[in-house]
């Protein structure tokens, strides 16, 4: 029998000409499969106390997060010139909680692999997960940055184009709250406050410091999950052969990141070329007008003062 999915509400999001409906369940907003697979994982899903969890909400820098996450983990088997990540797309490389439970519980059954991801907010993630308690790494990025790269990506994604999709629009809905895994700062505060309630459990990593200082947030995320660098991996460049493999200018070139597909075997598949815009800094400059600035910071600022997070 088929199964039927409880939804609370729906939401057609007015700049995507109809063809992005978002689904309201348990206070948070997801796209059609992603809620499908969530409901699934929260029903089934069994985590391993070994099992450490990638979590973002979209576009903060999930995939090079992952691709960092999975060098760091493997590199006693893989080096640069033999990662998998060279042929294999970041998001194919660390499955996705929502979306490939058969993959996890594979690697659970052979003890193989401890990485999983999942754009869920920490309350919606399954139970097991808290019960185990298991190791997360939370990465951020700078709202406005954020919002810019969620809109170009779904325009891609859905084929729409930019004059045809207005920026406000889109701004408008990511503000009131209305985005994939969103409202973007609940997603942040729910991971915080999991992260004073469960210390040394929770990494937080910001998209942007990684960028500033990538060298010791690597070892950082690889001392958090339980791999860290020797020093004569240090003296050996491990490090920075890992950085290398993973950056931006290297990932974007390789052939299956420029014309490979991701969930090809689905109806929505995704060019893996999508997930890899520009990755700089400050690009919301060119969308924002000043009333949008305004409203945005007094947001964050209600929202997020406390966590003295900076956004
Ligand atoms: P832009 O859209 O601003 O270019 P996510 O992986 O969560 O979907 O986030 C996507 C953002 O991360 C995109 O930002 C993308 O360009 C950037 N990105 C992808 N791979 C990256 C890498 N290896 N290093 C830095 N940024 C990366």
């Amino acid at each position: 029998m088929e199964k039927t999915f409880q939804r609370i509400a729906q939401h057609t999001c007015s700049w995507s000409k109809g063809m992005l409906t978002m689904h309201n369940y348990q206070g948070f907003w997801n796209i059609q499969d992603f809620h499908e697979g969530a409901v699934l994982a929260q029903e089934s899903f069994k985590a391993q106390p070994s099992d450490v969890f990638i979590c973002s909400h979209p576009k903060t820098g999930t995939t090079w997060l992952k691709a960092l996450a999975f060098a760091v983990v493997t590199r006693e088997k893989f080096n640069e010139s033999s990662s998998p990540l060279l042929t294999t797309m970041p998001h194919e490389c660390v499955p996705y909680l929502e979306k490939d439970l058969e993959q996890i519980e594979e690697n659970h059954k052979n003890k193989s692999f401890p990485l999983v991801s999942t754009h869920l907010p920490y309350d919606a993630l399954p139970r097991s997960i808290i019960a185990s308690d298991c190791k997360i790494v939370y990465i951020y990025r700078n709202i406005k940055d954020v919002i810019v790269s969620y809109y170009n990506f779904l325009c891609k994604w859905l084929n729409i184009p930019i004059k045809d999709a207005p920026f406000e629009l889109a701004f408008d809905e990511f503000y009131r709250g209305i985005s994939w895994c969103g409202p973007y700062w609940d997603h942040i505060l729910g991971y915080w406050k999991a992260s004073q309630e469960r210390p040394g459990r929770i990494l937080f990593l910001k998209y942007e410091d990684m960028k500033r200082d990538t060298t010791s947030n690597v070892k950082r995320l690889a001392e958090f999950v339980g791999h860290p660098f020797s020093s004569e991996e240090e003296q050996a460049g491990v490090i920075q052969n890992i950085i290398k493999l993973c950056s931006f200018e290297n990932l974007s070139n390789l052939e299956v990141n420029k014309s490979g597909k991701h969930r090809s075997e689905t109806n929505a598949p995704v060019e893996n070329r999508l997930y890899f815009g520009k990755a700089k800094d400050g690009d919301w400059k060119n969308y924002f007008t000043d009333e949008m600035i305004e409203k945005i910071d007094k947001l964050i600022d209600q929202k997020l003062s406390d966590t003295g997070l900076v956004l």
